[in-house]
């Protein structure tokens, strides 16, 4: 029926249509050079198919889609959005989110985005991001599910599920677009729009299984990257776009490119002139021109010319119009159109709900000396710093849509559960940007007097709880960071709140994992809370006051300093391995700095702590592709506080055809225990969980040892070892 109904359309479809099929514009910038028309009459006389960042009420959004009406076929507008960590309901930024380790809330965070944002018109988004995050220099690590190409596959199929919900068709559904394809966050030395460049072994092994992932997960549709892969930039890369991902994982939704991608072959230097860069990009397998016109500029001169087929042409076409049908759009333009409902699905009570336990989900106990955490709910609290008022920066770069009236400060957080505060009232980060970050305008009186009012009221306080960290401004795109320590103001206030005497809390509000030891020295305890959007201060509170036990586990390493960054726990083992502490020059090792770093992958503390038994298995001898290992371990939650513990388990192959990481994740499971309960905690592996990419390039496994460790975070493991022969 689909089929028939495109193939009837495209009958009567002009090569013009066709190509304004392939254009997506948006009015929020003066792209577009060949025409100088304002996008919206673009849209209005049906130059372009699809639009970009429409923003208003339901109704100015639903009245500019109308104008699909005044085209000769009426074929509708896909109207897309960068809907990235939830619409007007914020949620923590994906990587905050990612430290949850739970998918099933991952998953409800984005289905409750996707409700909000079709109730007000959009249909699309470019979410998820699961580029694999080695490099916090990098600011899009926020938008991502950090360094781990299993979690991240996971995490993966959970939003597009989320999203799309069971049905595309159905007007709450929001077409998900994977991104950015392929390897983007490998941008070398962490500087947006930078070169990638890897093996095909690692491309496969660690970058390109969340992307798969996705598109299994039935997404419809996927982004190009701005980077090139192996020279050749991903919008004009046949191998990228049409040889692995149409004919090797089948993907038969949109191909999109990033904003202007094909206008920038020209730079990338693999084009001559607009032109030859429309061609490539058509060539290699691209349907959608985001924002640079190339196509709507150049495509019909190409066919022209017979230097791009019509078959091109209606292979893209047919692929968006699949897309509109999918959507339903073709059935109902306009989804269900109300002015009104989106009045009683965004921002509801049960929405904020979800956000606040993301919130305490994805903040990260990394320090908790003498157990100053939970704070009791009457000690009087100085609350410090630039951001306790503050709601704007609770969201990030990409909450296009959130409001910050919605937002509920770290104050009114912390005040509904405890009034008596006392805070450095009046001392808010616009009136001092510099104190957020590295670089720009910083106010010297301001800082005095932000330090005058915090030592003020920690004289009578029993604790103080400094709120630091990094502007939003500086994380997202086109944020990379040449240094990821906070501000030197910040070090200087802590130290001065630590010679008060008074136990010292930091709560950090980042956007990427900082270098942090100075500043933890003069802390007694700490935690990220990353940027965690509409209910900030209510799920921070939570987690203070002990309401939420903390249980998020990160999901990027923290270094110990920028000089160590790459740096990621599945490294290789190399020729001549270091083990912090050990003697010996010729080491893979700096002489100035541990190997280690600050904070391993999967790392989080708990209130409470959790005892580890020794890994028992269920054979140390298996033979043959039809067995099972069983690998379990005993926990017991050995504090006093209930909570969530998540056992991670990870596998090495000491000994195989190529180098092998020291260790991979394999599986994980959470467990909630009660003080003094144990539970046994069981994994079932198969002969799949050894599967790597060989030399070439099968994925497939080599018989022999291996050793599995079972642990609460990378570093800190208990370990067991067994043979599997084929
Ligand atoms: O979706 C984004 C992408 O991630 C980066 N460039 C702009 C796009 C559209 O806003």
């Amino acid at each position: 029926k689909k089929d028939q109904f495109i193939s009837d359309l495209m009958q009567k479809m002009t090569l013009e249509e066709k190509i304004a099929q392939l254009n997506l514009i948006t009015p929020t910038a003066g792209t577009g050079p060949f025409k100088t028309k304002r996008a919206i009459v673009k849209l209005q006389e049906g130059d372009a198919g699809n639009v970009l960042s429409l923003r208003g009420t339901p109704k100015r959004i639903h009245d500019k889609l109308a104008f699909a009406d005044s085209t000769r076929l009426r074929i509708p507008i896909l109207n897309a959005l960068d809907i990235i960590h939830g619409y007007r309901t914020i949620f923590p930024i994906p990587l905050g989110l990612s430290c949850t380790w739970d998918t099933v809330l991952i998953e409800k965070t984005a289905r409750i985005a996707a409700v909000e944002a079709t109730s007000m018109g959009y249909h699309q988004t470019y979410s998820p991001m699961v580029d694999i995050t080695r490099d916090p220099r990098w600011g899009r690590v926020m938008e991502g599910s950090g360094e781990d190409a299993y979690l991240g596959s996971l995490i993966a199929r959970a939003m597009v599920k989320g999203y799309q919900g069971d049905d595309l068709s159905d007007p709450t559904s929001l077409m998900a677009c994977i991104k950015h394809f392929a390897a983007y966050g490998a941008a070398e030395a962490g500087r947006d729009y930078n070169t990638t460049d890897m093996s095909r072994i690692t491309l496969y092994q660690n970058y390109l299984p969340p992307y798969k992932a996705a598109v299994d997960a039935g997404a419809g549709s996927i982004m190009t990257s701005f980077n090139d892969i192996e020279g050749i930039p991903a919008t004009a890369n046949k191998w990228l776009l049409t040889d692995l991902l149409r004919d090797d994982w089948g993907f038969n939704g949109i191909v999109v490119s990033d904003y202007s991608c094909v206008s920038e072959l020209i730079p990338h230097g693999v084009a001559e002139d607009y032109k030859e860069a429309v061609q490539k990009s058509i060539d290699a397998g691209l349907d959608m021109d985001m924002a640079s016109e190339g196509y709507a500029t150049y495509l019909k001169e190409l066919v022209d010319e017979g230097k791009v087929s019509m078959q091109q042409v209606d292979k893209a076409c047919r692929r968006v119009l699949e897309g509109k049908y999918d959507l339903g759009l073709f059935a109902d333009p306009y989804r269900n159109y109300d002015p009104d409902r989106y009045k009683k699905v965004i921002l509801t009570q049960e929405n904020k709900e979800v956000a606040k336990l993301a919130v305490s989900k994805s903040i990260v106990l990394l320090k908790n000396d003498n157990q100053v955490l939970p704070l009791k709910k009457d000690s009087k609290i100085a609350l410090v710093g630039p951001l306790v008022e503050d709601q704007y920066e609770m969201m990030s770069m990409w909450s296009p849509d959130g409001q910050k009236d919605s937002v509920v400060s770290i104050l009114e957080g912390i005040k509904n559960i405890n009034p008596n505060v006392e805070f450095t009232e009046g001392t808010q980060v616009t009136d001092n940007p510099g104190y957020l970050k590295n670089f720009g305008k910083f106010d010297e009186e301001k800082q005095a007097q932000l330090v005058d009012k915090a030592l003020k009221i920690s004289k009578n306080a029993d604790v103080i709880v400094a709120v630091l960290g990094e502007s939003r401004n500086i994380s997202g795109e086109a944020k990379s960071m040449s240094d990821i320590t906070l501000p030197n103001c910040q070090l200087q206030l802590l130290k001065k709140l630590k010679a008060t005497g008074k136990p010292v809390v930091l709560v950090l509000l980042n956007g990427r994992p900082l270098t942090l030891e100075d500043n933890l020295d003069y802390t007694d305890a700490a935690l990220v809370a990353w940027r965690p959007g509409t209910m900030a201060g209510a799920g921070i509170a939570d987690v203070l006051f002990g309401n939420y036990n903390p249980s998020g586990k990160l999901t990027m390493t923290f270094p110990r300093s920028l000089g160590q960054v790459p740096i990621y726990y599945n490294y290789k083992n190399t020729g001549r391995p270091f083990k912090d502490g050990e003697r010996g020059a010729f080491k893979s090792r700096y002489l100035d700095e541990t190997n280690a770093p600050l904070f391993p992958f999967g790392y989080g503390l708990s209130y409470t702590t959790f005892k580890y038994g020794d890994v028992e298995l269920s054979d140390t001898l298996l033979i043959g592709a039809d067995k099972r290992l069983s690998v379990s371990i005993n926990i017991t939650n050995s504090g006093s506080y209930a909570g969530e513990e998540t056992v991670q388990l990870y596998l090495n192959d000491p000994v195989a055809s190529i180098a092998r990481p020291v260790k991979e994740l394999k599986k994980f499971k959470k467990v909630f225990l009660q003080p003094g309960e144990s539970q046994k905690v069981a994994f079932s592996l198969s002969h799949e969980d050894l599967k790597f990419y060989n030399n070439d390039l099968q994925w497939d496994w080599e018989s022999g040892k291996f050793n599995v460790y079972v642990g609460t975070n990378s570093a800190d493991v208990k370990g067991a070892d067994f043979v599997w022969k084929k």
